[in-house]
């Protein structure tokens, strides 16, 4: 093992189900809504009859607030995970500014990969269609429109476990843990693993109804480590950060002991299944760690009880998920002081055919940009992920909405960039200085890890990572696929 992959590695080794909308259902109306609009703001531009200025200007009532609740609300809502709500117009308002420069950007909503050869099933971003519609709207004066036809927003509470089966299994932490208003904190809970025999999981509920948990990710700790950080720490849980800074330390000596990640979870994720006949297996009397970055907008103190839900399978499955990470990382990092463009680059040959679940990229602050390209023995070269602008506050795992099959010996490349500027807006030094590998928050890191399964002849192609099941059709169909 490569010393310097470890924190990487297991940071990576999260399979976060990040930053992914609240329901198919509910984007599915929103595309519908946008589709409309565009039809309608395409007619009125090119149609012989000039419109009024009424139908040609996007307001919020009818046009921006529906988009808001289907795409923001799941964490722009009233004491919900982002500093605003914009579920009404009056809250909304104020921003109108600072919306049009985030959609523009698209640093808004949180997700940053572009283009690509393969769908993402947790893409949350906006079209270029609902991004002009905004940016229109903000250019006419964000007027609000006729506040009677604002729908109701969805009840997200609701939305996010709708028609979900019961989970097998429920650990929750038997502590809880206060966050004060405004605070922005690093803490991890160890649940002790009672079982004498493995457990083979198929999904996992994040069971994080909660408005102060900016991200969390889940690991498995078989080396007690966790426990004793635990027993050390007069506090509920122990400080554990997986995003550099003060708790670092002790989740490297977790991840040295055979600690791995399996899991993770943000803010309007839904429940990740890995699909039919694909499992991770937690080996006996190996602890569950979860870690949690909470972020508290409210004005109230808010108490968290650490807790997760699993699904079970009753027999080992045909295929295990791997995630050995970081699948790609270079040999070596160093970022001159002052140097504004870095590039790193690293290779990956596939071992066997195989089928790749989702790709997750990791840098610090100073990380730019990051491109996956994947290299076929027959010549075919197609880009897996592409993040042109990455936001190291947002550590997103980008699954895809159908498994792509990389053939034995295909070649897996990935290309990255560092910033460390005086320029760079995130840079932490003033002036600059050089910066090399390393888990603190102000040393660099680039790496992106593959999480894929081997084919064997016992595979079964069900298309894609898992089933996001939000009707109770889906859950019937869950239900009966089960073995
Ligand atoms: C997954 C959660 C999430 C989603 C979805 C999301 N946001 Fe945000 N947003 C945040 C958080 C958290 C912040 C606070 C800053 C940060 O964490 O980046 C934020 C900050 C912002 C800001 C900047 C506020 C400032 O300080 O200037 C704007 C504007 C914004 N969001 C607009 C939107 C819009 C518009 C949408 C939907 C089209 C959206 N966001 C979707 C979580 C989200």
């Amino acid at each position: 093992m490569n010393p310097r992959d470890f924190r990487c590695r297991s940071v990576s080794k999260a399979f976060a189900a990040v930053d992914r909308p609240s329901g198919r259902s509910k984007r599915g109306e929103a595309v519908t809504l946008v589709v409309l609009l565009v039809l309608a703001l395409a007619a009125v531009s090119t149609g012989p009859v000039p419109a009024t200025e009424d139908s040609a200007e996007p307001n919020f009532a009818s046009d921006v607030g529906p988009l808001f609740h289907a795409k923001c609300g799941s964490c722009h809502r009233p004491n919900g995970i982002a500093p605003m709500s914009l579920l009404e117009y009056k809250s909304t308002r104020p921003w109108a500014r600072s919306i049009k420069r985030e959609v523009a950007s698209r640093g808004m909503p949180p997700f940053g990969a572009r283009g690509g050869d393969h769908a993402f099933r947790n893409d949350i971003s906006l079209s270029d269609e609902e991004i002009h519609v905004i940016v229109s709207w903000v250019d006419a004066g964000a007027p609000e429109g006729d506040s009677t036809l604002l729908p109701e927003p969805p009840d997200y509470e609701a939305l996010a476990r709708a028609g979900l089966p019961e989970p097998d299994l429920v650990l929750a932490h038997d502590e809880t843990w206060e966050v004060p208003p405004g605070a922005d904190q690093q803490r991890a809970f160890v649940i002790h693993n009672e079982f004498d025999h493995d457990l083979w999981i198929e999904g996992i509920d994040w069971d994080q109804r909660s408005n102060v948990v900016h991200h969390m990710f889940l690991f498995v700790d078989p080396s007690g480590l966790a426990r004793k950080f635990e027993q050390e720490d007069p506090l509920p849980g122990f400080l554990g950060s997986v995003d550099g800074g003060a708790g670092t330390d002790k989740m490297m000596r977790i991840f040295l002991g055979g600690g791995d990640g399996i899991g993770g979870w943000a803010p309007g994720a839904q429940p990740l299944f890995y699909g039919e006949g694909i499992g991770q297996r937690i080996a006996a009397g190996t602890d569950f760690l979860l870690q949690y970055h909470y972020y508290n907008q409210s004005e109230e103190t808010q108490v968290h009880r650490p807790r997760i839900a699993l699904y079970l399978k009753d027999e080992p499955p045909k295929r295990k998920l791997e995630i050995e990470g970081p699948t790609l990382a270079p040999a070596k990092l160093f970022l001159p002081a002052g140097d504004p463009y870095v590039q790193s680059v690293a290779d990956w040959i596939a071992p066997g055919d195989l089928e790749v679940l989702a790709v997750m990229p990791h840098m610090h602050n100073l990380g730019k940009d990051m491109i996956v390209t994947a290299h076929y023995p027959d010549g075919k070269v197609e880009t897996l992920l592409d993040v042109p602008n990455f936001d190291p506050y947002w550590q997103t795992v980008y699954e895809y909405e159908r498994r792509v099959f990389l053939p034995k010996g295909t070649r897996v490349h990935m290309v990255a960039h560092h910033d460390n500027s005086a320029d760079n807006p995130l840079q932490l030094h003033d002036p600059p200085r050089d910066v090399r590998f390393g888990e603190r928050a102000d040393d660099e890191m680039v790496n992106a890890s593959v999480f894929y399964a081997l084919v064997d002849e016992t595979t079964e192609w069900s298309g894609s990572l898992g089933d996001v099941i939000t009707t109770p059709e889906q859950l019937e169909e869950s239900r009966k696929r089960k073995p």
